[in-house]
């Protein structure tokens, strides 16, 4: 296995999975493109010369922290090589096409779905009275962001309890009935797992901080130090929290600093214990008895920290934003105990009881019908900022016995943007990101489509700006993006509200901010010395409360999501745009949503099948032919732009019209428009239009 010095050249850095999308991630960074890696004299560079080059914009430790990561993961290929040390049991292992890969997820964030006992808060019982809405849009798996007790400086991503529901959610019996009604309609469901941190409440930090030298002592990282009382000294090291300000707190009572990547109430576990990963294990055996299908699991690429925590090289934390990173961002030890904690505590154990519920099956015409046996393994679903395509690949590969799926955070943001910043998102973008991205996955791999979630703007106000108000526009955005999600191949993960074209909020003030990144980024920008309009327009573009809002069940003041006053107030004008009022217009965004689900269950090709590109060099025009083992083909049409465009010349090109005239349409033109703006093919596409069409599919309603 060759190790990498300062004298390998740029080629082979790049040939290595974590090197590649270091480099890739740098690149989108600065908006550069990738031929500048690959262009031939800088390609044979060797790296440390490449470094001296740009010592300006990346420093001089630039190239001994990049060898670092890159000595920490042995070069290998993202597909399967083998029989992992913790590799599953035998019997144990995920079925070749596991039910994750066709389905469609629904992210409830639960705040603020409905509330059920007229506190402002949404609840679990909220959550059931609504179950029958999900099924109906046609949802497979239900994801419920954090319901464990917690004190909430995170909403919720501040365990306090692991075993328990946060009181003003409901009780665990509430719990039970939620997972056997998304079960009895043949719905799985999955909840958070925040096992990066826990709060500083939880009672093992507590324990902690009255014996450091003891054994949960051990449970964080704690480091000895001098400091005042109110935290001034030296930390242990330069590592900056992601919320702002130092990852280190000073806790007097213990005289230790603690370690926490977020806010200062989030202190990180000590994963290199193997008493935390015990730990976490149980917790996950412990809800999968209770039939808990699986968990997305929370920053789960941050668990494995580089031993001794060094400080982070300052020219990457310049570049990046986040000094120390490249400590822990892809530690050393993270396969290993990704692998641990899937054997130990996702994989079903061959003596173990049966879960208390198991999902029913679901037909393909929606109709439900037996108990299905529990999955041998519980679904893993990674969140992994900062993680790029090879790593991810390396992370959830099929037979890797680590993640099933991963989010990649690249689509989010044009090339040399940052959440932050107040641009206007650029939709053609994703077509060179898709187009990419599929063409580098292989047969084991399996992607994770999302755009949007709780922790971003929402994507047609990213996309349309101030124009997002205008219904027309955000209605065709909103489809734009669904045809997107649910056509191209992977699993998609749709979050509360995209189905009825969700915008951003009209927030005046930083009082109806609850969000602590907000509150902590606009104090951070007041202190230096913004003016308050100023500290606001700077917070506003990437704040996340934007998605916390309450759901938009009805027209009206309280929107059908309380009778009382809303935990976090929403304040834009959602005429139009809610569940009451699209559900019985054919054309609405609801309905759009729940007729491509629909397709997608009925047409396997939609969901299993291969993709083609099409005209894939067009800059406006985004098309793509899915084709499945039994003959079907669906041609789906995508004008990225505003503006009216004329479809490329060529949009099937000979290969892929062979294609289709093998399975028996003579023809783009001939193809039938199922769903779309437009009820037929013309030469030129609307502004934002979308087409789906099939060969011998039966015409339905243009929408
Ligand atoms: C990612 C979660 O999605 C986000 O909401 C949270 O603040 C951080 N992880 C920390 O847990």
């Amino acid at each position: 296995m060759a190790r990498h010095n300062g004298q390998t050249r740029i080629s082979d850095v790049y040939a290595h999975p974590v090197g590649r999308d270091a480099i890739d991630k740098v690149l989108l960074q600065l908006g550069r493109s990738r031929r500048w890696v690959t262009n031939p004299v800088v390609a044979n560079l060797p790296l440390a010369a490449v470094a001296r080059l740009a010592r300006r914009s990346v420093g001089p430790g630039f190239a001994d922290a990049f060898l670092a990561v890159l000595a920490d993961h042995p070069e290998r290929s993202a597909v399967p090589d083998g029989p992992h040390d913790a590799a599953e049991p035998p019997g144990a292992a995920q079925p070749s096409s596991p039910w994750w890969r066709s389905a469609v997820f629904y992210q409830v964030y639960p705040r603020s779905f409905a509330d059920s006992d007229g506190d402002g808060i949404g609840d679990l019982r909220g959550v059931i009275s609504h179950l029958d809405y999900l099924a109906d849009l046609g949802v497979d798996c239900v994801w419920l962001s954090p319901i464990f007790d917690s004190p909430n400086m995170d909403m919720g991503y501040d365990v306090r309890d692991y075993r328990a529901v946060m009181e003003e959610m409901g009780t665990l019996e509430d719990l039970d009935a939620l997972i056997a009604g998304c079960h009895q309609r043949g719905m799985r469901i999955i909840l958070d797992l925040v096992v990066n941190h826990t709060s500083d409440q939880h009672e093992w930090f507590h324990a902690a901080v009255r014996d450091p030298d003891g054994p949960y002592g051990e449970y964080y990282h704690l480091r000895p130090g001098v400091a005042g009382e109110d935290g001034s000294g030296p930390p242990p090291n330069n590592w900056k929290a992601f919320f702002g300000g130092q990852a280190w707190r000073w806790i007097p009572e213990a005289e230790r600093w603690a370690l926490h990547l977020f806010a200062p109430g989030q202190m990180d576990l000590n994963w290199d214990n193997p008493a935390v990963r015990r730990e976490v294990a149980e917790i996950v055996r412990w809800w999968r008895e209770r039939g808990i299908d699986g968990f997305r699991l929370d920053v789960i690429n941050l668990i494995s920290k580089r031993p001794g925590l060094p400080d982070g090289d300052d020219g990457i934390g310049d570049l990046i934003g986040f000094p120390g990173i490249e400590n822990y961002f892809y530690g050393p030890n993270l396969h290993t105990y990704l692998r641990e904690l899937r054997a130990q505590g996702f994989t079903r154990a061959p003596d173990e009881p049966e879960p208390v519920s198991t999902a029913r099956a679901r037909d393909r015409d929606g109709l439900i019908g037996d108990r299905l046996p529990p999955d041998p393994v519980g679904v893993m679903v990674g969140e992994t900022p900062g993680v790029g395509v090879e790593m991810g690949r390396l992370l959830s590969a099929a037979g890797r016995g680590e993640l099933d799926l991963v989010f990649n955070f690249d689509v989010l943001e044009n090339p040399g943007r940052i959440r932050w910043d107040d641009y206007r998102y650029d939709l053609r973008y994703l077509k060179a990101y898709y187009q990419d991205y599929l063409a580098r996955l292989g047969p084991d791999d399996h992607l994770a489509l999302f755009i949007e979630n709780h922790d971003n703007p929402r994507m047609v106000s990213k996309v349309l700006g101030d124009q997002d108000h205008i219904p027309h526009q955000r209605t065709a955005v909103a489809k734009v993006l669904a045809t997107i999600q649910l056509t191209l191949p992977g699993t998609p993960f749709i979050f509360q509200g995209q189905e009825i074209g969700a915008i951003n909020q009209d927030f005046t003030s930083v009082i109806d901010l609850r969000d602590v990144e907000s509150r902590d980024r606009f104090a951070q920008l007041r202190q230096d010395g913004r003016t308050e309009a100023q500290a606001l327009a700077e917070v506003l573009p990437g704040a996340r409360d934007h998605s916390r809002v309450p759901m938009r069940w009805q027209p009206g003041e309280t929107t059908g999501f309380s009778t009382g006053d809303p935990w976090q107030p929403g304040m834009e004008d959602s005429r139009g745009f809610t569940v009451l009022e699209q559900d019985g217009e054919p054309a609405s965004v609801l309905n759009f949503y729940r007729n491509l689900i629909r397709l997608r269950r009925a047409h396997p090709a939609l969901t299993e099948g291969d993709v083609h590109f099409c005209a894939p060099r067009s800059r406006h025009y985004f098309g793509w032919l899915r084709t499945g083992p039994d003959g079907e083909v669906w041609l789906v049409e995508v004008n990225l732009t505003g503006r009216p465009i004329r479809r490329p010349r060529q949009v099937l090109g000979n290969r892929l019209d062979a294609m289709l005239r093998r399975a028996g349409a003579g023809g783009a033109d001939e193809l039938a428009v199922v769903l779309g703006t437009t009820g037929t093919r013309g030469k030129v596409m609307a502004p934002y239009q979308v087409v789906v069409a099939g060969v011998g599919a039966t015409p339905g309603v243009p929408h």
